[in-house]
């Protein structure tokens, strides 16, 4: 009985100095566990004779009884307290001040082209891009633009110097290229945009030797003129945010599509401001025209069968006209005033429902 006791309090110490929840764990392992000191010791009641076993029983099981219930009073005290650690060192001061506003502002080339994409996806455009390298197969060739042909001149290209083979790789004049590695890639129908980067070599108060562009291309089996025009008007309009817009499809020349357009728009002149979409002037706002059957042969469609229209615009100056920008070179001067002043704010993504410039 004096063994009962002398391993009573010896166990009861240890639960008290048990410093957390994994210590108190060992405890109860060494005590009650399988081969634990509690456990060995009711084992042996089975060997005891029965007067022994009546006194040993009860004693043992309480024994057990007051060890469990220190353990489990321990374990509440030590879960108690770490909780209290946790609350003490996770506290927040709600006095502090709260966190800066965010220093950059999304510059107007990002929020135009985030403006258009909203207009075409709700169109049901994909938006795909393609290499700033390119080749003059993707660039000129498979575009229509024939050998030596004086179209290739108007574009100011900048050229690698040529390969091992001869070849030279050049700075993508335009993003109509993605045209042709769509098409090469996938079966129509097709619907897409690509936004992109366009170099030629030029600079003035309306050109940089970098400039943005936006390519579309639709390619399906009745694919005509009307649905160019449509698509193109109701874009306008969700970009310039203007319910009624004067529009003229004027004949053009480019040798990747046939017929070609050059697409103006009405505009007003009041004081120094442009106002868009009605007016007695026309601004020329953007390139297109029905895919040219050469174009779709070169990407392995049959023009019989599949026809498409396309487009191209310039990005930077879409954005000079919405929003006032007098200089396109200001765009890359990474001028932070300018930045600051024609930025715009970095979480406000445009979309059709609150207004796309809002
Ligand atoms: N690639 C032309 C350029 O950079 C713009 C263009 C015009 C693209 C008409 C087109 C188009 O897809 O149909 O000058």
């Amino acid at each position: 009985m004096a063994d009962i006791e002398t391993l009573q309090s010896e166990i009861l110490a240890e639960v008290e100095a048990a410093g957390d929840e994994r210590a108190l764990e060992d405890v109860r392992i060494s005590a009650l566990g399988k081969k634990g000191r509690v456990s060995e010791l009711m084992k042996g009641l089975g060997k005891m004779d029965p007067e022994e076993r009546k006194t040993m029983g009860p004693a043992l099981n309480g024994l057990k009884n007051t060890i469990v219930d220190a353990i489990d009073a321990k374990k509440s005290a030590l879960h108690e307290a770490a909780l209290d650690a946790r609350l003490a060192s996770e506290k927040v001061d709600v006095t502090l001040p709260i966190a800066p506003e965010a220093k950059g502002s999304i510059h107007p080339v990002s929020q135009v082209f985030d403006e258009i994409t909203a207009i075409f996806a709700d169109m049901g455009f994909a938006v795909k891009e393609g290499p700033d390298i390119e080749d003059d197969f993707h660039n000129f060739t498979a575009l229509n633009f024939p050998d030596g042909h004086p179209a290739r001149e108007m574009h100011d290209t900048f050229f690698f110097h040529p390969d091992e083979n001869g070849d030279r790789k050049l700075l993508r004049t335009h993003t109509s290229p993605v045209q042709i590695r769509t098409m090469m890639q996938e079966k129509p129908p097709l619907r897409i945009i690509v936004p992109g980067k366009t170099y030629r070599c030029d600079s003035d108060q309306t050109h940089t030797p970098m400039f943005h562009q936006l390519e579309g291309l639709v390619i399906d089996k009745e694919t005509h003129m009307g649905h160019l025009k449509w698509c193109l008007e109701e874009f306008v309009k969700a970009f310039f945010e203007v319910d009624k817009l004067r529009s003229r499809f004027r004949p053009h020349f480019f040798p990747f599509t046939e017929p070609s357009a050059e697409m103006d728009i009405g505009y007003e002149k009041v004081g120094n401001e442009i106002r868009i979409g009605q007016g007695d002037n026309w601004m020329e706002i953007l390139g297109c025209g029905m895919v040219h059957p050469n174009v779709l042969r070169n990407v392995g469609l049959d023009p019989d069968e599949y026809q498409g229209f396309a487009f191209g615009l310039g990005v930077d100056r879409l954005a000079m006209l919405k929003y006032g920008i007098p200089d396109l070179r200001d765009f890359f001067a990474a001028d932070i005033r300018w930045l600051k002043h024609y930025g715009f704010a970095p979480l406000d993504m445009p979309n059709l429902a609150s207004g796309l410039s809002r």
